[in-house]
């Protein structure tokens, strides 16, 4: 049974909901966290907390000493596509050179299993539906560090006994039911930048490409709760520790949704005063991807409780007037 586990980039969006889920579960929380994109605010009081980098080999390997580590979940990274693409040698170093310095501090050491976020833009664009056995070739270098940190990880669990589950999440929206943790960073994220914009008198919902090949010309995504993403971690971890095996996973609900959907969902909530703006498509944005998820729910016994975009799209606004 899993007990002491250490979260990389608990004090970030999904790293607080995992928190939160696995202290409920009687888990006891040790987070890392350098704050560089986290807030003190999402870290759970009933948790331990460091600030680090999770490159402080020295600092790192002692906490997992005094705290008898059995599993880590790496979330802690990099991850706003735009500024990859800009920066890649910042994306490279946190996303690659600190996984790398993360895992060998957990060799030779208590830590048994080892969960890591990693992405759907791994996948070669334009597949459509992937399985975990579809190709791989990222299109950003958000996807190509998340896709070179996958294999390091892969190659020193393997060495090292260390069950790894690879999680490769579809995109993730809405807050805790709790109400205490959501989304507080403005990095370019949709559900956020909608919630924002729906909360003002005049809405403006940008949709950044509005002429791909889909049904009405914009991105089409597989959107995940941030709540059963969670679930998902901990189920995972439970799995690959009692049976002692390793497992890379799609994490979605196998629904394609338009970002154009997603948008006038969002407009149901603004008193007919918001509009739609067509804005230019991004580099290293994806056109159309969902997960297949069979190997995931063969895994585990997960079933989506969070999967209305309705529901997705509530949680999101509701956690945005909070804050
Ligand atoms: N949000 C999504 O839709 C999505 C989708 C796919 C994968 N992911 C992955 O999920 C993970 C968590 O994402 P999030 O949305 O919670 O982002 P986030 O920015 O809210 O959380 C990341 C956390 O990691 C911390 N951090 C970053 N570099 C660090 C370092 N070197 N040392 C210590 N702490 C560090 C940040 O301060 C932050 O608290 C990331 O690995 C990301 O790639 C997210």
């Amino acid at each position: 049974m899993t007990k002491n586990i250490l979260i990389t980039g608990g004090a970030g969006y999904i790293g607080s909901h995992i928190s939160e889920l696995l202290l409920k579960d009687k888990k006891k929380v040790i987070i890392v966290d350098n704050l560089s994109t986290g807030f003190k605010k999402l870290i759970n009081r009933k948790a331990k907390f460091y600030k680090a980098n999770i490159n402080n080999t020295k600092k790192i390997k002692s906490i997992i000493i005094k705290n008898k580590i059995d599993s880590v979940i790496h979330l802690a990274a990099s991850l706003i596509i735009g500024e990859g693409e800009k920066n890649p040698k910042k994306y490279y170093k946190n996303n690659v050179l600190n996984t790398k310095s993360l895992i060998s501090t957990c060799l030779n050491t208590s830590v048994r299993n080892f969960i890591f976020s990693s992405t759907a833009a791994v996948y070669k664009d334009g597949k459509y539906q992937v399985t975990e056995k579809s190709q791989l070739k990222p299109k950003s270098i958000y996807g190509k560090t998340k896709l070179a940190a996958e294999k390091i990880i892969i190659k020193n669990c393997k060495k090292n006994k260390i069950n790894y589950g690879i999680l490769r999440y579809f995109n993730i929206v809405g807050a805790s039911p709790s109400g205490k943790f959501g989304l507080i960073n403005k990095a370019d994220h949709l559900f956020k930048n909608f919630s924002i914009q729906i909360l003002k008198k005049k809405p403006l919902l940008k949709i950044y490409g509005t002429k791909y090949s889909t049904k009405d010309g914009s991105c089409i995504r597989d959107f995940i709760h941030v709540s059963d993403i969670a679930e998902i971690h901990a189920q995972v971890l439970n799995k690959i520790d009692k049976i002692n095996k390793s497992k890379i996973l799609n994490c979605g609900y196998s629904k394609g949704i338009s970002v154009r959907e997603v948008a006038e969902k969002f407009l149901e909530y603004s008193n007919q005063k918001g509009k739609i703006i067509k804005a230019p498509k991004r580099k290293g944005d994806l056109v159309k991807i969902i997960a297949v998820t069979k190997n995931l729910k063969n895994f585990i016994k997960w079933r989506p409780k969070f999967d209305k975009l309705d529901v997705m799209v509530r949680s999101s606004i509701k956690w945005e007037k909070s804050l």
